[in-house]
């Protein structure tokens, strides 16, 4: 009998290796995340045959210099316009890609459609799916619509199956494996789904898909919050790490890329969940704002960016009068600490009185917002709500706003003004400008400027009169 692998604790959320248990991961700070795997789990896994450890004579690596030609990579469309996007314009043959997000967000949805679309354009596409029968797969498909006759399905688990029926394949363009979670190595010794699993899977997985030439996408289910946070292992491993994110109570979806080798990490594909899977939302804008009201207060219109991309959103502010002790300040889709910010720089700059409020703010649509340019956006939506003024209708906001109420300067300004002329907003408020002469921001036809310099020149066009309470 061998002697027993000595045991070690492994972190659930950040992969971190213990030789005693706790009740609490000293690394990333998280509870009741470590867990008991073998302690030659991951040297099982990575075979050394795969690294050139036997009997090979040892190589020489060459050296070149940093001129010379470098070619874009090549790219194979995926057949939706938003995935390509994010990729950077395609998928990057032989690349891995891990597609993240919450459970029933949609992105078994997502890799379906991609994987149907490739395979009917006539690239071969494999689908091994962990988590549903082939029959729900077809079920998925014929809801879906989808039409690709060539598309390959399996349902498995077992990832030394996978790999010898992969070995033997000729001429795959994409496999994909949805979920990494699922995956499973007989020679590690925990759980599907475990880091240990997660990791020698994907390992083997990458290790394949590298040697011979496929793209690789692994699916797997993270938690924004980390409570699960299993494939987040595999993060350094890949060429690309996209997040698929949304509010599952709406229907809009975001893909934003986290790491990408091939491309910006700035860009945002944009899809809208229908009961026929998921349409590309190739204007957002118009759909973000498609259910305002106006002549409310406590809306006002931000001319966002993402990416390369403008973007126009509805932030809503609500003020209640505070029963307890301390005010509430809630905030969806936007950063808390910001919101503190703002409300400071309004009570004490502007003479705004909201401290005795409980403050809710929420960007509509399910989106997060992460640009200091929506400052002006939210400042204005607090003063319209506190004063029980609406903005005026057609009017859009962008600028960041400093600690002494200063309004600043933001990138992309003419690409600001461009969506709002595009979607008939006639009335920008944004920072005032430094540059004369030949920087100077040239107004779209039928938009009007409103240089802001200070946010107390906002505050001052919203009406004095306190809301009416309740
Ligand atoms: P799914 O792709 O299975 O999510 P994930 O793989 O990220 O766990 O999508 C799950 C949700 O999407 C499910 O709750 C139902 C919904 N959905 C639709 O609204 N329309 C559709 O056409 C499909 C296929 C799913
Ligand atoms: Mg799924």
């Amino acid at each position: 009998m061998g002697k027993r692998p000595q045991a070690r604790y492994v972190c659930q959320n950040c992969g971190a290796v213990w030789p005693k248990w706790s009740g609490r991961c000293d690394a990333c700070g998280e509870w009741n995340t470590l867990v008991e795997e073998a302690a030659d789990a991951r040297s099982a896994s990575v075979r050394p045959a795969a690294t050139g450890g036997t009997g090979r004579a040892a190589g020489r690596i060459g050296f070149v210099g940093l001129e010379g030609a470098a070619e874009p990579p090549p790219r194979i469309g995926t057949g939706i316009a938003e995935l390509d996007r994010v990729l950077g314009g395609g998928l990057v043959p032989a690349s891995v890609v891990l597609v993240g997000g919450d459970p029933g967000i949609g992105k078994s949805t997502l890799m379906l459609q991609a994987a149907a679309a490739m395979a009917a354009a006539g690239r071969r596409v494999l689908y091994i799916s962990g988590e549903e029968a082939v029959d729900q797969l077809r079920m998925r498909g014929r809801r879906l619509d989808l039409k690709a006759p060539g598309l390959e399905l399996a349902a498995a688990i077992n990832v030394v199956d996978i790999a010898q029926t992969l070995e033997a394949e000729r001429d795959i363009a994409l496999v994909v494996i949805d979920s990494i979670q699922t995956m499973w190595l007989e020679t590690v010794e925990s759980a599907p789904g475990s880091v240990s699993q997660v990791r020698s899977a994907g390992f083997e997985l990458i290790r394949l898909a590298k040697s011979r030439g496929f793209g690789l996408i692994l699916v797997g289910h993270v938690t924004k919050e980390g409570a699960i946070a299993g494939p987040r292992v595999l993060e350094h491993m890949v060429d690309a790490v996209l997040y698929f994110e949304g509010d599952r109570g709406h229907q809009f979806r975001i893909l934003r890329a986290a790491k990408n080798r091939f491309g910006a990490t700035d860009e945002i594909g944009v899809f809208a969940m229908t009961d026929r899977g998921l349409s590309e939302v190739p204007n957002p804008s118009a759909l973000f704002l498609a259910e305002r009201r106006g002549n409310i207060a406590g809306s006002a219109v931000f001319a966002g960016l993402e990416g390369t991309r403008p973007v126009l959103l509805e932030v809503q502010a609500l003020l209640a009068p505070n029963t307890g002790s301390s005010p509430r300040r809630a905030v969806v889709g936007w950063d808390a600490a910001r919101l503190a910010m703002l409300l400071a720089v309004l009570e004490t700059r502007c003479g705004l009185r909201l401290s005795g409020s409980d403050v809710y703010l929420n960007v509509a649509g399910g989106l997060r917002v992460s640009e200091p340019a929506a400052d002006l956006a939210v400042a204005a939506a607090l003063a319209s709500a506190a004063t029980n003024q609406p903005t005026s209708a057609g009017s859009v906001y962008f600028g960041e706003v400093g600690l002494s109420g200063e309004v600043r300067q933001v990138s992309q300004a003419e690409a600001r003004l461009k969506e709002a002329q595009k979607l008939g907003f006639e009335h920008v408020f944004l920072p005032r400008r430094v540059a004369r002469g030949r920087n100077r921001l040239v107004a779209p036809d039928g938009v009007r400027l409103e240089e802001i310099g200070h946010l107390s020149d906002l505050t001052a066009s919203f009406s004095d009169t306190p809301a009416a309470d309740g």
